[in-house]
């Protein structure tokens, strides 16, 4: 007897790996809850051996009672092609720049939640939006639980997605320049790669953290490092004359404006 899924996932790769294993790790799915559909036998293999079930067989998912798609956006046309004709169950998206609409056409699904988690879900610390707004209570209280498993969660409706993808989805490229940028800076000064690149990660954690519980504003936490006539303002006085929060600005517009593009 076929045994009924709760999940059912097209295509194992990175992201599916990340949120598989975050939601098996935090209950809320068990590994018989959840097959895995996948071309590549080695990632079948992986997943196997996690217990969950795997199908070379794309049509397996949709007899399940989510499917979560997990395909490249460029890979999607030709697995939608191949599944005309299903009915599908509330489909969750992983896809950057596939709208609801374009997976409604191509899919016929009468429900779907669409989702742009990012690279960080990997390490359970990732940042995730969802428009969930087509989805009954429960499919959207499942579909929260399941980003949850990986990070943290913020619904928002699917216009919004553009600017999402821009700061969160693409963010941790951006903060990797920064420290990238700042241990080159160290080393600049003299310091070793390693000295630099340990001084440079504890700031940024620190300051996050100083961030988020301090209940200081950003303005008043910069205050409190700004003496007058001190290091701090040396450093922000050029980052100001040479246009960093300008910067930021124009460089976040440019990804919304390719993601607005790229969902076309
Ligand atoms: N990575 C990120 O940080 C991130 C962030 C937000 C959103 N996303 C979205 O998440 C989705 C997956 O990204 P990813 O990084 O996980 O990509 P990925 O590692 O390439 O995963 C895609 C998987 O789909 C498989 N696949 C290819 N053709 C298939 C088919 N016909 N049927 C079923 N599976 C098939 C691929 O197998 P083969 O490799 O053998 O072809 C691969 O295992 C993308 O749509 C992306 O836009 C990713």
């Amino acid at each position: 007897m076929k045994r009924h899924h709760v999940l059912g996932v097209i295509g194992g790769g990175f992201m599916a790996n990340a949120i598989l294993r975050g939601a098996l790790a935090k209950g809320v799915l068990s590994a018989e809850d959840v097959l895995v559909c996948e071309p590549s036998e080695e990632r079948r293999k992986a997943f196997s051996e996690a217990g969950i079930v795997v199908s070379s067989e794309n049509r397996d998912a949709v007899g399940c009672d989510y499917v979560l798609l997990a395909v490249k956006p460029q890979t999607f046309p030709a697995v939608a092609e191949a599944l005309r004709g299903e009915t599908f169950p509330p489909v969750i998206s992983i896809m950057a720049g596939k709208t609801k609409s374009s997976i409604r056409s191509a899919t016929g699904a009468a429900t779907i939640a669409r989702v742009m988690p990012n690279l960080p879900c990997s390490v359970g610390a990732g940042m995730t939006a969802v428009d969930a707004s087509e989805l009954e209570e429960d499919a959207r209280r499942f579909v929260l639980g399941l980003f949850f498993s990986v990070g943290d969660v913020i619904e928002t409706s699917e216009t919004e997605l553009d600017a999402v993808t821009a700061l969160s989805g693409s963010g941790p490229a951006y903060i990797y320049l920064f420290l990238r940028a700042l241990i080159a800076a160290g080393e600049e000064q003299g310091l070793s790669r390693e000295q630099a690149q340990t001084l440079a990660f504890q700031t940024m954690e620190g300051g996050l953290k100083m961030a988020r519980t301090s209940g200081k504003s950003l303005d008043e936490l910069i205050a409190a490092v700004s003496s007058k006539g001190g290091t701090t303002v040396a450093a922000l006085d050029v980052f100001r004359a040479e246009g960093f929060e300008q910067s930021v600005l124009h460089a976040v517009d440019a990804a919304a404006r390719r993601a607005k593009e790229l969902s076309r």
